[in-house]
């Protein structure tokens, strides 16, 4: 239902160099719950293919897809979670500092979807988080409060803060992702002005550790969220994050392909 480049062209690489072959079905082909209900297209597709990555809106269309389809069925991104995204975000973390436990990332921006799977993932492997949001887009209550449950059970902290100041604060991983999410887009101005002060940007960098390494999950939009002169830091991750995306999902279509088998 969304566009996409990273996560459609990793799916669609991995199952090409695995031996395998892709369908691509945009909105304009199945029409998702327009054109006939999702618990239809999910049944008839387990009939043809061996496995399905789904983009949806709203999120109940993926827990939908994933309760009638008889296949393994991947959430490439739904307003609520990216949990793709934050496989490839803690692969990366893993792949640059040689471990997880104990490390801090600091976000600053939006309460979303991203955040959602990053915060979950991380308390799950015992990295502390800050999250800096403007009050009024915090992110999501009960997903807030099982990251706060799972991170008490790996010795990690979740915390919020208000000041983006705060939790950049000794930062081992600064992390900032768009202010206008897909479906957003009429509540540009108002975000822009919100987030004014959330910007990933020199100044705030600095509250980081001098070691600290920059992501974003991309798409950016420099001059928003994040400083063109941040982006291009020798101190990015962010190019071997989104390469990551290829790597992490092979080896969950492996495992995943593999389980069903
Ligand atoms: N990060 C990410 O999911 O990128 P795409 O929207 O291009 O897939």
């Amino acid at each position: 239902q969304k566009p996409s480049m990273r996560t459609r062209v990793a799916f669609e690489v991995a199952v090409l160099q695995l031996g395998g072959s892709v369908i691509y079905l945009g909105q304009e082909d199945i029409q998702l719950g327009q054109r006939e209900p999702v618990k239809d297209v999910a049944r008839v597709l387990s009939r043809y293919v061996d496995g399905i990555v789904v983009r949806t809106f709203a999120h109940k269309n993926a827990q939908e897809f994933a309760a009638y389809a008889s296949i393994p069925v991947i959430n490439g991104l739904s307003d609520l979670v990216h949990p793709c995204q934050a496989l490839a975000d803690l692969f990366t973390i893993q792949e640059h500092f040689g471990r997880l436990k104990g490390l801090h990332l600091g976000y600053v921006g939006d309460g979303n979807n991203v955040l959602h799977s990053l915060i979950q993932g991380c308390a799950m492997v015992g990295v502390n988080v800050s999250v800096a949001t403007p009050p009024a887009y915090r992110p999501n209550a009960s997903i807030w409060t099982s990251a706060m449950r799972r991170a008490k059970a790996h010795g990690a902290v979740v915390r919020w803060e208000r000041d983006p100041k705060r939790a950049m604060q000794g930062a081992d991983v600064v992390y900032t992702d768009v202010w206008v999410s897909m479906g957003k887009e009429q509540e540009r101005q108002k975000r822009l002005k919100t987030f004014r002060s959330y910007q990933l940007n020199r100044a705030l960098l600095q509250r980081a550790k001098p070691t600290c390494r920059i992501m974003h999950c991309l798409p950016a939009h420099r001059g928003e969220e994040i400083t063109d002169e941040v982006m291009e830091s020798p101190r990015s991750l962010i190019v071997a994050q989104a390469e990551n995306r290829l790597h992490v999902q092979k080896a969950l279509l492996m495992l995943l392909l593999k389980t069903t088998r």
